[in-house]
Parts: structure tokens; C-alpha cells; sequence
């Protein structure tokens, strides 16, 4: 069955190209995000890797790691990247699993026969410090994923894990946010000492509470 929001993101022992690992332990107490490519040697995938790998650090500052996986093996991953440094003005610098048995794939309902009976389709799960998974979601191969967006919605994962709020569409770190429909204007009042603004009882913006 498909992995849904809430779930707790599978455990698995996996060789990748930098090392063996544990997925839980290499995870610790950090966020992680777990995105699938469809194949080594490809030009989308190509270019995903070298932006994820030039953009590192933004998810190091947000206590986030960051793993690719691909069913092809290890040898072949180790000779993409020579390309990737290569063609991506980058040095790669997050491991990459190489799962040729499948197996991350299948924990993670990652191959869609319906869109390709063997290759991956682009996936990507946020898992939370809790290994729970905070977010999915699922690009056909021909599309590249936004890596921006994908920073973006980890801001808006870790803000709302700790204070009672919602992001509106297209929110950016630093603009307003929605006050959540289950605090009472009394409680608004005592937990968001910026004030809040009522536009609807349902809806009520206050400034970002942890800036
Ligand atoms: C790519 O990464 O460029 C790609 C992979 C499989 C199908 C189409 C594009």
C-alpha cells in the first residue's frame, strides 16, 4: 500500500556511494528528504542531482539530509557522477543509494507500472525528526522537480511544527502567516504577541511567530 502523510517512513539497510547505511541511523535526529531518479546516465536527472548538490547547505541550515536513489549499481552511480561534477558546475556531495534489488523502490511504492514498469518515478518524501513522513510527493520522469519549492515547503513544515499556525499559498519564509482554524481569537491574542489580523473568523493572518 501506498505510504501516506503520518506514516513512519520504512527502515532499510542500503549501499550507497558513501557507504552502507542504516536509513533510520544515517536519519539521527535530523529532518531527511528521499528522492528517487529514474535512471542513471539521464539528462533531467542529471541536472536534479548537480542542483541538489550546489543547494546542500540550504538544507543543512534547515538540519536536513539529503539522499538520492536509483536502482541502477553502484559502479554505474559512481561513473554518473563524474558527469554530474562534470556537466553541474558542482561536487557531488550527498550519497546516493544504489538499489538494484528494488527494495527502497518497493517500501516506497517508487516504480508506477502504469507510467514505466521498471524505472522509478521521480518521488520525494520529507521524513520529520520523528521518521515520520511530512511529505510526498510524485513527478513524472519528464518533469524536473523545483528544489526551491522543496526548501520552501520544509520552512513551512518546520514553522508549523512548532507554533499554531498554517502557510497560505505561495507563503515565503518572513511573510504572514495563517492563524490556525483550531485557536480561538482569546488564545490568537495570548499566543501571537504581533497581534493578528481578522479578515473571515476563519481567516486570520499574523506575522511569521518565530522571526
Ligand atoms: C531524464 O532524467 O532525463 C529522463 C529519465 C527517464 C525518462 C525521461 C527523462
Amino acid at each position: 500500500m501506498a505510504l501516506r502523510l503520518g506514516d513512519i517512513a520504512p527502515n532499510f539497510s542500503a549501499n550507497t556511494t558513501e557507504g552502507t547505511i542504516d536509513f533510520h541511523q544515517w536519519l539521527g535526529d535530523s529532518w531527511g528528504v528521499l528522492f528517487s531518479h529514474p535512471a542513471d546516465f539521464t539528462p533531467v536527472c542529471t541536472t536534479e542531482l548537480g542542483t541538489v548538490a550546489r543547494i546542500k547547505k540550504e538544507f543543512e541550515a534547515r538540519n536536513v539530509k539529503v539522499i538520492a536513489v536509483s536502482v541502477d549499481p553502484i559502479e554505474s552511480h559512481q561513473g554518473w557522477i563524474k558527469d554530474i561534477n562534470e556537466t553541474q558546475a558542482c561536487t557531488m556531495n550527498f550519497p546516493v543509494i544504489a538499489d538494484e534489488k528494488r527494495v527502497v523502490a518497493t517500501a516506497y511504492d517508487m516504480i508506477h507500472p502504469n507510467a514505466d514498469d521498471k524505472a522509478t518515478v521521480r518521488s520525494v518524501f520529507v521524513i520529520g525528526p520523528d521518521k515520520k513522513i511530512k511529505l510526498t510527493l510524485t513527478y513524472p520522469a519528464s518533469t524536473g522537480r523545483n528544489f526551491l519549492e522543496i526548501l520552501r515547503v520544509i520552512d513551512s513544515l518546520q514553522l508549523t511544527a512548532k507554533h499554531k499556525v498554517a502557510t497560505p499559498a505561495d507563503w515565503q519564509h518572513g511573510k504572514d502567516c495563517i492563524v490556525s482554524p483550531s485557536v480561538s481569537d482569546a488564545d490568537a491574542e495570548k499566543l501571537f504577541p504581533k497581534g493578528f489580523r481578522k479578515v473571515k473568523p476563519y481567516l486570520r493572518y499574523t506575522p511569521q511567530p518565530n522571526l
